[in-house]
């Protein structure tokens, strides 16, 4: 497999669980204690060696290009008042050495036509998937032990961790056969199943490495789920032609994209990075 150097962050979803909150602002940008979700996507995907971030941004794009552009005034200002430590992190948003590009989805119609958005940018390589409201805490970055695993195996991979099968409607739901002990050829696929119609318990979470096959399955997908085009039917329709397997990863979880697990993620941060103790 050629290297993966490319990541996609779909930022373009409507963010409607975190209203009023998100009416001018990508959800992406709300905050775990002091930095944005994308933020915490994004340096997850440098350590994985990932040097191109292609945002796919919606109506409200302007607070994602600001946060990784430079910021003259702020910076000047920092200086001149002699914040070092301050500056040095506004300044290390992203590496000298790392672009982004900016595309746009033009309505969202869903996760799989946000993804096929980045079709022209990605051209023949494989690439990383990012969905930054599910925020991944881990010794080694998730994307990271997912590009080591598409290496591995020569396929795509899906990230996947155990859930209580009531959860089974929130996810996109595996079975397949178990290769090692964390690497499993996915043979079947289903987005948000019914707990009795799931075919198990390993549930897909907010990271993927693709082939760039995934694009030709994408543009045949019509809408699926909630009628939105879904990525899950994509990779289903894949399973025929190219390896796909599930990766159950080395981490803690949050799903930022619900107030419950933004406030855990909130706390358990805060706790461990911040020395923040609630009353
Ligand atoms: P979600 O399913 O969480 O939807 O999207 P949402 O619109 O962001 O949030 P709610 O449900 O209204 O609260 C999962 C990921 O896919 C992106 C979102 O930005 C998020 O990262 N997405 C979703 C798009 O980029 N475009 C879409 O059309 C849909």
């Amino acid at each position: 497999m050629k290297p993966i150097r490319k990541a996609v962050f779909p930022v373009a979803g409507l963010g409607t669980r975190f209203l009023p909150a998100t009416k001018a602002m990508p959800k992406e940008m709300l905050p775990i204690v002091d930095k944005p979700l994308i933020q915490y996507a994004v340096e997850e995907a440098l350590a994985a060696g990932i040097t191109e971030l292609i945002f796919i941004t919606g109506r409200n794009k302007r607070a994602i290009e600001d946060h990784f552009d430079r910021a003259p005034e702020l910076e000047a200002e920092l200086e001149a008042k002699g914040k070092q430590p301050l500056l040095d992190i506004v300044r290390n948003v992203i590496p000298a050495h790392v672009n982004c590009i900016y595309t746009r989805q033009a309505a969202p119609l869903g996760l799989g036509h946000a993804v096929l958005c980045a079709a022209p940018i990605i051209g023949d390589e494989p690439f990383a998937v990012l969905l930054a409201d599910d925020l991944l805490d881990a010794p080694v970055s998730v994307t990271r032990q997912l590009v080591d695993a598409a290496h591995r195996h020569d396929g795509s991979i899906l990230a996947i961790q155990t859930i209580v099968p009531e959860d089974s409607r929130k996810y996109g739901i595996i079975a397949g056969t178990p290769m090692d002990e964390r690497n499993t050829r996915v043979e079947r696929i289903v987005e948000k199943p019914a707990p009795e119609d799931a075919p198990s318990n390993q549930a897909v979470v907010g990271r993927y490495i693709f082939e760039p096959e995934i694009f030709d399955h994408l543009r045949r997908t019509h809408a699926g789920v909630g009628s939105e085009i879904q990525l899950t039917d994509a990779i289903a329709a894949m399973l025929g032609s190219r390896p796909v397997y599930g990766h159950a990863y080395v981490g803690e979880r949050y799903d930022c994209g619900n107030k419950e697990g933004f406030f855990k993620a909130t706390t358990a941060l805060g706790r461990k990075y911040h020395g923040l103790v609630p009353d």
